[in-house]
Order: structure tokens, then C-alpha cells, then sequence
């Protein structure tokens, strides 16, 4: 079932965008060489409930952390720990949601350690042209389906994949509600979007094959050909004449 949020709703869900976004402005500023990705789950943990928030991915289904980190080949979901130390080269992507007074915020950025190859810097800003090209003529009335097809055929003129085992989804006082938001699809298909309905649109770009593998801890997701892989979301809401981003 597709929520339709009242404007009143739409003010609690900016104020859970608001801290999102700010998790991941502090990681951001933070994240460097030598630290772990359990580090930054700590820096995530205590700044959200610093806010009076809670981690929402913590106890999602048994998830054991407040972020995910995805390094490199990883594509999403990987599971932050003291034993992974980011180093120089890789990209990393940080997946987070909030509940703030019973409303969600879901949002990723990938972040590039020091000098990355040519290929992982390509790769890392056309995940979030992607993002911008969905949001682009998105309003109210809008196929679900045009969502897909920007995010796909920006990915692919520029030599990457779509990967299609993951998707976006609804999103309010639960973290993934209908609809489901596809990064592939056509033009003019699928359900329209409607005023006051919150998506949280994330591309999950590889630069090489489509194809993933699940990893044996339940999470670790892997592009199957171990190429790079990026990941940039935010939850946006429709307006009658365009999108509002909330996690920006
Ligand atoms: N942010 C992910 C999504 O967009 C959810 C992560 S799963 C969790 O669907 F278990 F880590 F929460
Ligand atoms: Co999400």
C-alpha cells in the first residue's frame, strides 16, 4: 500500500532528512585512511542518538550496526567492523537511516580515499548524475517507470550497469514501503507518483557487470565480476510541481 504523507507529515520526515543528511556530512568530513568502518558506525551511533533519534538499519531484520559501509567491489550492505581498515585509493559507500519521532530518513553517499583510480572517480559522479537525472522532471504525475529509465540510460552512455537485484523503495513511518523504485525500466510505465508520496530513489551503479552475489553473512552484497561499485540515495517527496530532497 502507497502512503500518501499529509504536509504536517512531510515537516516530521524533513526534520529525520535533516539528521540523515547530517550523519553524512560529519562522515564526510571525517572518513579518511586508517580508520575502521567500525569507526564510523560509532561516529553514526552517537550522533543520531546525540539528536534524540534512533539508527533505524540497527535490528532491521538482525542487521548488527546504525550504517552500512560498502568498500570497493562491495555494493551495498556490508557490515561495519574493526577489522576492515579503509585505505588510500578505495571508495566507500555509507548507507544510513534515521527514526526521528516515528518518521524514516534513508540516504548514501559514495566517498572517495585520497587519489582513486580514473575509473572509481568516474564512477562515483555518474552514480549521482544519476540520481539527479531520475529527480529531474519528477512531480506529481509522473510514471514510476521514467524514474528507471534516467537513472539506466545515463548508467549505461557511460559504459556502466544498473544493478537490478537491489531496488528504491516507499518510505514514511516504515523504511521501505510500496512502491518499489526500480533503477532500470521504461519510459511512460508503471504507477503515477503523486503529491505527498515518499521514495527513497538509489542507484546502485558497477562499472562493470550487472550481476551481484549475496554473501554468506546475510548482507555482503558483491558485484559478481569484483569491479567497482557505487551507491548515492536520498529520500525525496512529490510536489505538485517537482520533488523536494529531504536528505540533502
Ligand atoms: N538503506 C537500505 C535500503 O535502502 C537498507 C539497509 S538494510 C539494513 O534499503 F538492514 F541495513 F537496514
Ligand atoms: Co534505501
Amino acid at each position: 500500500m502507497i502512503t500518501i504523507k499529509s504536509d504536517a507529515e512531510i515537516a516530521r520526515m524533513r526534520e529525520s532528512g535533516r539528521i540523515t543528511k547530517e550523519v553524512l556530512d560529519l562522515i564526510g568530513r571525517e572518513i579518511r585512511a586508517g580508520f575502521t568502518t567500525k569507526d564510523l558506525d560509532k561516529l553514526a551511533y552517537e550522533y543520531i542518538t546525540s539528536c534524540g533519534a534512533y539508527p533505524s538499519f540497527l535490528g532491521y531484520s538482525g542487521y548488527p550496526s546504525s550504517i552500512c559501509a560498502s568498500i570497493d567491489d562491495v555494493v551495498v550492505h556490508g557490515i561495519p567492523s574493526e577489522d576492515i581498515v579503509i585505505k588510500e585509493g578505495q571508495i566507500v559507500s555509507i548507507d544510513v537511516g534515521v527514526e526521528f519521532d516515528g518518521w524514516q530518513g534513508d540516504a548514501a553517499r559514495t566517498f572517495m580515499i585520497g587519489e582513486v583510480s580514473p575509473e572509481k572517480k568516474k564512477l562515483v559522479k555518474v552514480t549521482e548524475e544519476c540520481f539527479f537525472k531520475a529527480i529531474e522532471n519528477l512531480r506529481d504525475g509522473t510514471p514510476l517507470g521514467d524514474i528507471g529509465y534516467a537513472v539506466q540510460s545515463h548508467a549505461e552512455a557511460n559504459g556502466f550497469s544498473v544493478v537490478r537485484a537491489l531496488v528504491g523503495h516507499g518510505i514514511g513511518r516504515e523504511m521501505h514501503e510500496d512502491p518499489t523504485v526500480p533503477n532500470y525500466g521504461k519510459k511512460g510505465t508503471g504507477i503515477r507518483l503523486k503529491k505527498g508520496m515518499a521514495i527513497a530513489i538509489e542507484p546502485m551503479i558497477n562499472a562493470g557487470v550487472y550481476q551481484v552475489d549475496f554473501m554468506s553473512d546475510g548482507w555482503a552484497v558483491r558485484t559478481r565480476d569484483r569491479k567497482p561499485s557505487a551507491h548515492y540515495e536520498n529520500t525525496v517527496v512529490i510536489t505538485d510541481n517537482g520533488v523536494e530532497v529531504l536528505t540533502l
